[in-house]
Formats: C-alpha cells, structure tokens, sequence
C-alpha cells in the first residue's frame, strides 16, 4: 500500500495522481498543473528543447520524490525518439518513501516503466543500454557536493522555499552552478523573486518559462538562451530593494 501515516495518493486536475505530504503539509506537485503535465511543461520540455541532439544527457533531478522528473524524461525520451544515453542522478531523503513507489499508482504513460519503477524502488538503480538511474537516499545538500561541472540538466523541485528553505538559498545554489555545466540549464516551478536572486547571485542568467495551461515557471543557465523570454533581474531588484535570497 502506497498510503501511511506521512503520505497519500491525491488525484490531480489532469488526471495524474500525486500525493500529499502530512510532514510538509504539502503536496509533491501542484494539484492545479497535474503532477504529469507539471512535470513535462515545467522540467522535461523546457530543457529538453535546449538538450536533445545531445549524445548523453547528464540529469540531476532534485529530488527524487514520486520519480515524475525522471519518468516524464524517459516518457518524452521515447515518445520523440531520441537516441541520447540519458543518465539520472536524484538525491531523496525518503527512504520509505521510495521502497513504497512500487504501489503508486503512476499515469498509464509510465504503465511501460513498471520494471524501472521497481528495480529503482528495491535497489536504487537501473541500467540499461541507454538508460542509467541512480537514487542517492540522503541529503541533496551534501550530494551535490561531490560534482563539478557534471549536469547537463538540473531540475530543481524541492518543495517549496517556504516549507523546505535549505534547498533554496544562496549557498545551495552555489554547489549546483559548480556541478552544472556552463551551457546546462536547471529548470524549477518557482518564481520568486528570492528563489530567482539566489540564481541571480550565483551568476546564472535568468528566463521565463510561460506557457498555455500552466503557471509560470523558471528556467535558468550559466549560459545566455536564445529561446526563453530573459527576466531583467537588475529592473526586478530596483523595483524591489529589499529583496534578499534565502541564505543557510
Ligand atoms: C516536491 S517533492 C519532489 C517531487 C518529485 N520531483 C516528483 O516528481 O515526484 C520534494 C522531495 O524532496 C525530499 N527532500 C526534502 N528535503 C530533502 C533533502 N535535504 N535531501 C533530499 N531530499 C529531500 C522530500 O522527501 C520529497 O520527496
């Protein structure tokens, strides 16, 4: 059984099932969205546009959760037939959360996935010829540590600033631009001003991610991107002079 006394099972308005964290007092996606398509517009689709002719994809997806990143990544992966290797690295502090994921009940896009979702569940990893995927079961703070320059892809979907702040600040983020490559971009449902900064001041340029059906969201890269609409940072903290980013 997937529900206990920390999580249950919450159908969300696009069909898809997320659940809903007592501890946090939080659900993992947005009920609004949908946990798939909230996975899709606001992570997958957005990096994925600027990464897909690449050879391998290198993902680091905070954190692991209901496993909808990573998922939605193998689901868009086959669906427009990429041939990338993609390889999966998720911290979750969770560890009963992610044995009890094999009694999810995941949308039928990932019906196909049923022996990854297990084998992740029971061992952590996966692999296949085109497909690695490993479960860190601890702290994301000291995982992204031991990376430099690593990721092609970060999608960063802790919850929220205000519930889980430590995932958020100015220094967190300073380990995540060493462990992102220069032209990777990191991806997060968060657009708040504080979030943006902390990004900002790690000097990582900042993007609007807009689309129909969906609420805003941010992109962001150590690189200058052509194809998302930039947030002028130095207007928004004129505007807002005392904004400050989270610190730890
Ligand atoms: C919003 S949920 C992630 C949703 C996930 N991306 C998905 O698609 O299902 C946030 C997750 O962060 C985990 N978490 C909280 N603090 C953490 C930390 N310091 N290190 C690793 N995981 C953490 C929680 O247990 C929770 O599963």
């Amino acid at each position: 059984m997937f529900n206990d006394e920390q999580h249950e099972m919450t159908l969300s308005e696009d069909g898809s099932y997320t659940a809903y964290s007592k501890e946090y007092d939080e659900h993992y996606h947005s009920t609004k969205d949908g946990a798939l398509h909230e996975s899709l517009v606001k992570h997958v689709q957005p990096a994925f546009s600027l990464k897909k002719m690449q050879d391998e994809i290198i993902i680091l997806d905070i954190c692991y959760g209901l496993g909808f990143n990573t998922l939605a990544t193998l689901y868009y992966h086959q669906t427009n037939s990429l041939s990338s290797k993609l390889k999966i690295y998720s911290p979750e502090l969770d560890a009963s959360l992610v044995k009890s994921l094999v009694y999810f009940t995941y949308p039928k896009e990932f019906e196909v996935y049923t022996d990854i979702i297990k084998a992740v569940s029971e061992t952590g990893v996966y692999e296949d010829e085109h497909i690695y995927i490993e479960i860190f079961l601890g702290d994301a703070r000291e995982y992204v540590k031991k990376f430099t320059n690593k990721f092609d892809i970060v999608y960063q979907d802790a919850f929220s600033p205000s519930t889980n702040p430590m995932l958020w600040t100015k220094e967190y983020f300073k380990d995540i631009k060493r462990s992102i490559k220069d032209d990777g971009v990191l991806t997060t449902y968060s657009i708040s001003l504080a979030t943006r900064l902390a990004l900002f001041e790690n000097d990582f340029n900042i993007y609007l991610n807009r689309g129909e059906g969906y609420r805003d969201a941010t992109v962001a890269s150590p690189s200058q991107l052509g194809t998302f609409k930039a947030v002028d940072m130095k207007h928004k903290i004129a505007c807002n002079p005392n904004v400050k980013s989270l610190r730890d």
